[in-house]
């Protein structure tokens, strides 16, 4: 297939894959949702948060890895016909994303149909595949390695978690506190998330068929029996889901950028 050079390049991971000696760790986006729930009539991840586009910030921590060596390759799922990913990523970093307009009905058909791609180009079942939301865009390069550290060593895999601080309380259906649910060992799930492409391939494949509503990758992994490693994340990789959230964001990385010009 001819590459398209208006939306990025496409890979043989095999041809890679013969110059390391270590699986290869590919990072996937999915980036075809609607963000219904942030209200601003655009999906979110194409809105702009202080002075670039919510999946331009992302982009920009995974390409970093790269450019250290430490993750082999980007590959962003958009929504067939999506005309705005041009728009919200500049050329010279579109450059060295692979793209893949394969997105479906949920996040987890996108990330399926990403899976999917990344196969028929010659990735490997052993090869890492770490699933991260477009619309967690504080994520900093060294918390990815961190997480790739932790699990490249292990039988299944992780995904970056946060302790839960918060006291927990189940709603009644009138809204009113039914009981309080003890917080041990309670933890709430971030991205990315790093598998092998061959059992990400696997397990989800088969709790979509199942009708299993599998709303990460851990989710299906355990489905099928399996204990993913949690790996202690950051609290502020959150993902813009509500209105309120892209100020929030925008302070984050207003203060980053501000203690990064202030530095020694
Ligand atoms: N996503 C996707 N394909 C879908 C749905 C979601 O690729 N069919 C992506 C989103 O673009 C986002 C990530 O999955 O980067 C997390 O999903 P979510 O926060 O639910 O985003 P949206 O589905 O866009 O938002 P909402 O649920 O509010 O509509
Ligand atoms: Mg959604």
């Amino acid at each position: 297939m001819e590459p398209d050079s208006r939306i990025g390049r496409m890979s043989d991971w095999s041809i890679l894959r013969a110059t390391h000696r270590r699986p290869l760790r590919v990072a996937l986006l999915p980036c075809a949702g609607r963000g219904e729930r942030a209200g601003g009539g655009r999906p979110k991840q194409y809105v702009e948060v202080a002075g670039r586009s919510v999946v331009h910030w992302t982009l920009l921590a995974f390409d970093e890895l790269v450019g250290q060596g430490q993750l082999d390759g980007v590959a962003v799922v958009l929504s067939p016909g999506d005309e705005e990913f041009v728009q919200a990523v500049p050329p010279a970093l579109r450059e060295r994303l692979q793209v893949m307009p394969v997105g479906g009905a949920t996040r987890a058909h996108s990330v399926w149909g990403g899976l999917q791609a990344l196969a028929r180009e010659g990735l490997g079942d052993t090869d890492w595949v770490l699933v991260h939301d477009a619309a967690r865009c504080l994520i900093e390069p060294a918390e990815l390695l961190r997480l790739i550290v932790a699990c490249e060593g292990d039988a299944v895999g992780g995904l970056l978690a946060c302790p839960v601080p918060d006291t927990l309380k189940r709603a009644d259906a009138l809204g009113r506190v039914q009981d309080t649910v003890p917080r041990d060992h309670l933890w709430a799930a971030q991205t990315p998330q790093m598998f092998r492409l061959g059992l990400l391939r696997d397990v989800l494949g088969r709790a979509l068929q199942a009708g299993i509503p599998v709303t990460d990758e851990a989710g299906a992994v355990e489905w099928a029996g399996q204990a993913p490693k949690l790996v202690a994340g950051p609290a502020d990789n959150f993902k813009l889901t509500y209105p309120d959230d892209f100020r929030r964001a925008a302070e984050v990385l207003a203060r980053r950028s501000t203690s990064i010009g202030t530095t020694p």
